[in-house]
C-alpha cells in the first residue's frame, strides 16, 4: 500500500500485524527488554519492514536502534524512516545517493482526539480544513493533516537534529492525494531546505502519509 506514495525504486515493506517478526539482534532485544509485549511485538514487527527495505537496497541485516531524538540509527548511506499504529507497521529506505530525505506516518481513520487540531493547526490552517471538509466530508482530513506533519517530522529531524513544533509548520493538503509542507524553524536551527512535498492515502481504517526528496 505505501509502496502507492513513494517514487518508484524507494524500497518498501509494510504488515498489519504482528504475526512474523524477525529474531531481534542482541542490542535490539536488550533495548526492549523492559517494554510492554505490544510495544515489544510492534517493534520487532517493524524490525522485519526495516530490514527487508535494507535487503532491497543490498545491505545486510542490521541493528536498527533509536539515535539522538529517536530517530531510528540506519546504516551508513542510507536513509529510512518507520511508522506503526493499530493495524499498520511500516518501513521505507532508500539510497542517500538518490533520497536525501524520507518520512513516513500512519494513524488510525478517523477523528483526531477532541482539542488535538487546536493545538497542532494555525487559524489559516483550520480554514483551509473547513474548506476541504465541506467539499469531501467523507476524508479524514484532519487525521491526515496530523500525519502529514508528523512525516515532515520524521523527513526533517535526522537531517537537523532540531525539534520542531506542530504550529512550526505550515502544510496545505491537496484533494488530489498531495501536499506540501512549510516550516518555520527557529533561527538555531541547522540550515536545511524547510519547503517538504508529500502525498496521502486513506483506506476506511488507515490514512498513510509520506515525504520523500530527492537527494544528489
Ligand atoms: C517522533 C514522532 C513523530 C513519532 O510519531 P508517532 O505517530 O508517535 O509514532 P510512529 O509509530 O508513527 O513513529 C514511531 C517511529 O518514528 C521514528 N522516530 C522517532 N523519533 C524520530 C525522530 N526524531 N526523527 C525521525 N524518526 C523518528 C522511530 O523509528 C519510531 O519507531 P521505533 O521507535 O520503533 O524505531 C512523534 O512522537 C513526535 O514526537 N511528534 C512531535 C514532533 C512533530 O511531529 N512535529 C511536527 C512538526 S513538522
Amino acid at each position: 500500500m505505501i509502496e502507492s506514495i513513494l517514487p518508484p525504486g524507494v524500497a518498501s515493506s509494510e504488515a498489519f500485524d504482528d504475526a512474523a517478526p524477525a529474531p531481534l539482534f542482541p542490542s535490539e532485544a536488550a533495548l526492549m527488554a523492559s517494554r510492554r509485549a505490544r510495544r515489544r511485538r510492534q517493534f520487532a514487527t517493524a524490525r522485519t519492514c526495516a530490514r527487508r527495505c535494507l535487503a532491497d537496497l543490498g545491505h545486510a541485516p542490521a541493528p536498527l536502534l533509536p539515535g539522538p531524538g529517536g530517530a531510528p540509527a540506519w546504516p551508513s548511506g542510507v536513509v529510512g524512516s518507520i511508522t506503526h499504529c493499530d493495524g499498520y507497521r511500516g518501513a521505507v529506505a532508500d539510497h542517500r545517493a538518490r533520497t536525501s530525505a524520507l518520512g513516513i506516518d500512519a494513524e488510525p481513520a478517523g477523528p483526531l482526539p477532541t482539542g488535538v487540531l487546536g493545538l497542532i493547526t494555525s487559524p489559516a490552517e483550520r480554514a483551509h480544513l473547513a474548506a476541504l471538509a465541506e467539499a469531501d466530508p467523507a476524508t479524514p482530513w484532519e487525521r491526515l493533516f496530523f500525519s502529514a506533519k508528523e512525516a515532515v517530522y520524521k523527513a526533517w529531524y535526522p537531517a537537523t537534529g532540531t525539534w520542531l513544533g506542530f504550529r512550526q509548520a505550515t502544510v496545505t493538503l491537496s484533494p488530489a492525494g498531495t501536499f506540501t509542507c512549510v516550516l518555520h524553524p527557529p533561527p538555531t536551527a541547522a540550515p536545511a531546505n524547510p519547503h517538504y512535498e508529500g502525498r496521502w492515502l486513506s483506506t476506511p481504517t488507515l490514512v498513510l502519509t509520506a515525504v520523500h526528496r530527492e537527494g544528489g
